[in-house]
């Protein structure tokens, strides 16, 4: 097929060099000059396993343009890849999508042929229906149904694991009442094994919110419960893997910790919390599981001073990014961490093998190590909010470690060792 994709960011980078691997011409539409430059390089603007390559293998099938005219005539299907960022308030930012809709609609309106749109982008239940497809029928002064359709098709694509799991999805939802949608991105399909799931498209933007809440929730749930059983002297890791043996429950999710940070879950609840919000309910669950992961860096606050005075003393922050094999920091644990340390009067020291040139713009003031031995050789105490692989293998002996992503082997040198549920 010949596919377009509006917004060369995350999801659609991936998006569009995987689809080009199971053998699609992708035209990736983008503002970004070097975004546009990198990619017809072939080399991906963004970090993510497994990427380049398939882009060097794929790169005569996969070209970025801002010609979004050009790119909607010679296509049959335009994926929506924006980004749906929070306003203050918490709900959903839907200017890049409506910016979309009427770009695509202007296009649609000199090509004669029927087009498929089909929109990833985490947006609320009825956005397609209520935005989307009445812009793009504005613009182009053409028919919703007939001459396009617009349909939903969620990504549950983690940051890290991005390739892997466009290849292996547990399921493909499609939210569409079209035959003719629906047969066009069956095909597009065909070479998965996974059940489709095929509903309304209000369900499917609604499956995409109630997947991403869910896991936060079960987060919060494990880290609540991880406090308890710290103060009770039990490792919830055990809690949880004789509980998870329960096939209701399920043993996955339940990395008690820091919590939950990135670009989905605390945007995705919140969106959800406000929209409830709005039809009166209130989403007391949800409220809850932000609750619990604003506050749950402060459990390392605690444990250290235990030990240690924190003011004046130098703490070591192993990890920035918000999950290892990023360089990304939104709404990372070592943010609030950080800030909290800082106004405990503690000195910061930081390592990062990614994200430090990220976290130096939030705190210009701190210093950043140039490798994680020299940070642990430096600090007084450490704390490590990242699992990144190369911390186990560090030396810790004679320090005190806080350890909030359950890197164990640090229990085996450290003088002190406290994990944060365990
Ligand atoms: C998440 C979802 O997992 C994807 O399915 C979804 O497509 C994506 O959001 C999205 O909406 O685009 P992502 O944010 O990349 O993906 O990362 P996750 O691996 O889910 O981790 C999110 C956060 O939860 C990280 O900070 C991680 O450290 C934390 N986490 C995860 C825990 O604290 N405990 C766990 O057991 C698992």
């Amino acid at each position: 097929m010949k596919i377009s994709i509006i917004g060369g960011g995350y999801v659609g980078t991936v998006t569009g060099v995987c689809l080009a691997e199971l053998g699609n011409d992708v035209t990736i539409v983008e503002i970004d000059r070097k975004k546009i430059d990198s990619i017809n390089s072939k080399i991906p603007p963004l970090f993510e396993p497994g990427l380049k390559e398939l882009l060097e293998k794929n790169g005569h099938r996969v070209d970025a343009t801002d010609d979004i005219n050009t790119a909607i005539e010679t296509t049959d299907v335009t994926f929506i890849c924006v980004g749906t960022p929070s306003r203050e308030d918490g709900s959903i930012d839907l200017a890049y999508i409506e910016k979309a809709a009427a770009s695509i609609g202007k296009a649609l309106e000199k090509k004669a042929q029927y087009h498929l749109v089909v929109v990833k982008s985490t947006v609320i239940p009825g956005t397609c229906d209520s935005v989307i497809a009445p812009l793009i029928a504005e613009y182009s002064k053409k028919q919703a149904g007939v001459d396009f359709s617009v349909c939903s098709n969620p990504e549950f694509l983690r940051e890290g694991r991005a390739v892997y799991d466009f290849f292996h999805p547990d399921r493909i939802i499609l939210g569409s009442e079209d035959p003719q949608c629906i047969q066009v991105l069956q095909g597009l399909y065909t070479q998965f094994s996974c059940p489709v799931f095929k509903c309304s498209l209000k369900t499917a933007e609604m499956i995409k919110y109630v997947s991403n809440s869910f896991l936060a929730v079960k987060i919060s749930f494990a880290n609540e419960i991880g406090n308890l059983s710290k103060a009770l002297g039990i490792d919830s890791y055990k809690v949880f893997e004789g509980a998870g043996m329960d096939s209701r429950i399920g043993p996955l999710f339940f990395n008690a910790g820091l919590g939950f940070g990135g670009s989905c879950f605390p945007k995705d609840v919140a969106a959800l919390q406000r929209l409830g919000e709005s039809k009166g309910l209130k989403m007391m669950l949800l409220d809850a599981a932000l609750k619990i992961n604003r506050g749950q860096h402060k459990t390392v606050i605690t444990l250290l001073e235990r030990y240690i005075p924190i003011k004046g003393k130098k703490i070591g922050i192993l990890g920035l990014a918000f999950k290892p094999d990023t360089d990304d920091i939104r709404e990372a644990k070592s943010i609030d961490l950080v800030s909290s340390l800082l106004s405990h009067g503690a000195k910061i020291v930081a390592y990062d093998p990614m994200a430090m040139d990220q976290f130096r713009k939030i705190f210009p003031e701190i210093n950043c190590a140039s490798s994680s031995r020299d940070l642990v050789r430096d600090s007084d105490a450490v704390v490590i909010v990242t699992e990144w692989k190369e911390f186990e293998d560090l030396d810790y002996s004679g320090k005190i470690v806080v350890d909030g992503r359950r890197i164990l082997k640090a229990r085996d040198t450290a003088s002190v060792y406290e994990g944060v549920c365990w």
